[in-house]
């Protein structure tokens, strides 16, 4: 993207600016993070990702499209490249099967039907979802986790190049959260998948993204690897956005031990894993005491 920007109902007395001068460069095979408070702009910069809107200013580069195109021509390929699953994605299933649910994408066009249900039949299973099982029911029997599941398999049936996800685990309990956020990054690492993340969650933009944008009211406020977006705690709580738990926790530890002033070396804040937090809090006090 350089310089783009968004208005919607331009020239409308509805005229509001909601991106301005964006400009950024996202390579092939990253796991980007999109974090910003509500109505900062971020699922008006992911609709732009797949032309479903057009820069009101400036350019998009999105691999052989250049936007904005007149009249939306040809942007049905871009959009079959750049897969897009919304919030809610469920609210979209419609058949009157999960089979026939997924296989919707792949049916208008006109794959051949063999190849279809082997398609059908692996991406159900990539979101862990067992298609002997389920095949057969209505979409509408399922529980809202499950149901989600199929509105993502109906994406990645499509085998998108790039994958946009707004908030995938709203509404979800923990457990359902945590299978989703698995298995997609599950599915960034096997393919290969440029993966896009709209999320609320510090916790997992941190974990689970190489990089980040955060944005504030339409524009790039910070952006850089998870690291340096969240050294600096006042900007981000500016924005009003936190930092990850496990960072505020190494920043409490680093601030108490300095205070004390204890000979243990402080905690990095490259840490968003909870194994390698425990392992290196082990390794400061075994040495302390003399290596036990
Ligand atoms: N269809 C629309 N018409 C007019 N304004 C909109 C529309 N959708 C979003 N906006 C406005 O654009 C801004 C950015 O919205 P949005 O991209 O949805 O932010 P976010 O996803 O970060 O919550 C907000 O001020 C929002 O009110
Ligand atoms: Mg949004």
């Amino acid at each position: 993207m350089e310089n783009v920007g968004y208005t919607y109902g331009e020239k409308t007395p509805f005229e509001h600016r909601a991106l301005h001068q964006i400009s950024l460069h996202i390579p092939s095979g990253r796991y980007i993070g999109i974090i910003g408070h509500t109505g900062s702009g971020k699922s008006t910069l992911i609709q732009l990702c797949n032309g479903l809107l057009q820069p009101t200013q400036g350019t998009l580069q999105a691999g052989e499209w250049t936007l904005p195109v007149k009249k939306g021509r040809g942007l049905h390929l871009l959009r079959q490249k750049v897969g897009m699953a919304f919030q809610y994605p469920e609210y979209q299933l419609f058949e009157e099967t999960v089979r026939k649910d997924v296989a919707y994408g792949l049916d208008n066009m006109d794959f051949p039907k063999e190849l279809i249900s082997l398609r059908v039949n692996e991406a159900l299973r990539k979101v862990g979802l067992d298609p002997e099982e389920i095949g057969e029911q209505s979409p509408f029997s399922l529980s809202g986790g499950q149901m989600r599941r199929v509105a993502l398999a109906g994406i990645l049936v499509l085998n998108p190049e790039v994958l946009i996800l707004d908030e995938p685990t709203a509404g979800l309990d923990p457990a359902g959260k945590q299978q989703i956020l698995q298995m997609i990054a599950r599915d960034h690492r096997e393919e290969k998948r440029t993966t896009i993340l709209v999320t609320h969650s510090m916790e997992d933009a941190a974990f689970y993204c190489d990089y980040l944008y955060v944005l504030h009211q339409g524009s790039i406020y910070l952006e850089g690897e998870p690291k340096d977006v969240f050294r600096y705690p006042e900007k981000i709580r500016q924005v009003g956005l936190d930092l990850p738990e496990i960072t505020r926790f190494i920043m409490k530890f680093n601030e108490e031990i300095k205070a004390k002033k204890q000979d243990i070396p402080p905690l990095p804040l490259d840490i968003f894993k909870i194994e390698q937090l425990v392992e290196e809090i082990e390794k400061r006090f075994a040495r302390k005491r003399g290596g036990i």
